[in-house]
């Protein structure tokens, strides 16, 4: 399906550039089964500046998030991870734009499925953020083994975290975020998803501004009975995130508030493409933040 996205215009990822290539990611091995770490590369090596702090946005869409982010933080190397084909190449052309005025050096597109990617590609340990903003509700039961949170995407993210690393959400999706929340609350110590407490970098933001902005991003708003539904329905934490837990810390999370980047228009609590669209429809949203706790 096409979405014209280059309204008629071929649109260039420019693969090796901005668009990582096959050769950059190189091929699975065969014994990728057996030896899971085989496969494992350092997305940091694809950057000008490896050295420099590295986070990666889920499903980066039009790339917005980035292109905005990225601009204000040329310090930071940014990887949007997208597997729709014509977004990847959208966000990853608009980026290559961007190229010759010597801006966004630090912005690279992957096209993958990025619950895949964290598995089996990414190294422990080298992200500080994991963006995942608007991510597809799949609201129907059948499909929500396809919903970017599960239990063995969040043993995963916390691996790939840096020790006080985030995986920032934010959501329209009532109902997806009542299946978040389930899941959190068994990665974040009974309680917490009731009591979050707000972040130590929400402080100095008004907090009026912020309850406004935020006001329904917290387990206590979250409707009781709809949250009691979703921890019945709730798949089983595998035996291999059970494994994986027991060389984490207990809880291996905290929850705290969402702080809205430095890009966000006034207004706005993170300033993508789809909270733009929402917003006009008038629609809440609902944010929150996972923090890798050291062992
Ligand atoms: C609703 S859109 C939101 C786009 C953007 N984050 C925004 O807020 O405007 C969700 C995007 O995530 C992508 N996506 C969903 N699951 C994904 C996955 N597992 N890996 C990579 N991209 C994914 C979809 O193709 C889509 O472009």
């Amino acid at each position: 399906m096409s979405f014209g996205l280059g309204h008629g215009k071929p649109l260039d990822p420019a693969p090796g550039v901005v668009g990582v290539s096959d050769d950059e990611l190189g091929p699975l091995p065969d014994d990728i089964v057996a030896n899971p770490e085989s496969g494992r590369v350092d997305p940091r090596a694809w950057f000008e500046e490896p050295g420099r702090p590295f986070e990666l946005e889920i499903g980066s869409g039009k790339g917005t998030f980035l292109v905005q982010q990225a601009e204000l933080e040329p310090g930071t190397n940014f990887l949007g991870i997208e597997w729709a084909g014509e977004f990847y190449a959208y966000a990853a052309d608009r980026v290559r734009r961007r190229r010759p005025a010597g801006k966004l050096a630090n912005v690279r597109l992957l096209h993958a499925d990025a619950a895949e990617f964290l598995r089996w590609r990414c190294p422990d340990g080298v992200c500080r953020v994991i963006h995942l903003y608007f991510s597809d509700p799949w609201p129907k039961a059948r499909h929500h083994k396809k919903r970017v949170i599960q239990h063995r995407f969040l043993a995963e993210a916390w691996r790939v975290l840096e020790p006080g690393g985030e995986l920032r959400v934010v959501t329209d999706h009532d109902e997806l975020w009542v299946w978040d929340m389930a899941h959190f609350e068994q990665w974040v110590g009974g309680g917490a998803v009731e009591t979050a407490t707000p972040s130590p970098r929400t402080e100095g933001v008004d907090r009026g501004e912020a309850a406004r902005l935020h006001g329904t991003q917290m387990g206590t708003f979250i409707d009781a009975d709809a949250l009691a539904r979703a921890r019945a329905s709730l798949p089983e934490m595998p035996d291999v995130v059970r494994v994986m837990r027991q060389h984490m810390p207990d809880p291996p999370f905290e929850l705290l508030a969402f702080d809205r980047p430095e890009s966000a228009g006034s207004g706005e609590i993170v300033g993508t493409n789809f909270e733009r669209k929402f917003r006009v429809e008038g629609r809440s949203f609902h944010a929150g933040v996972l923090r890798k706790r050291a062992r």
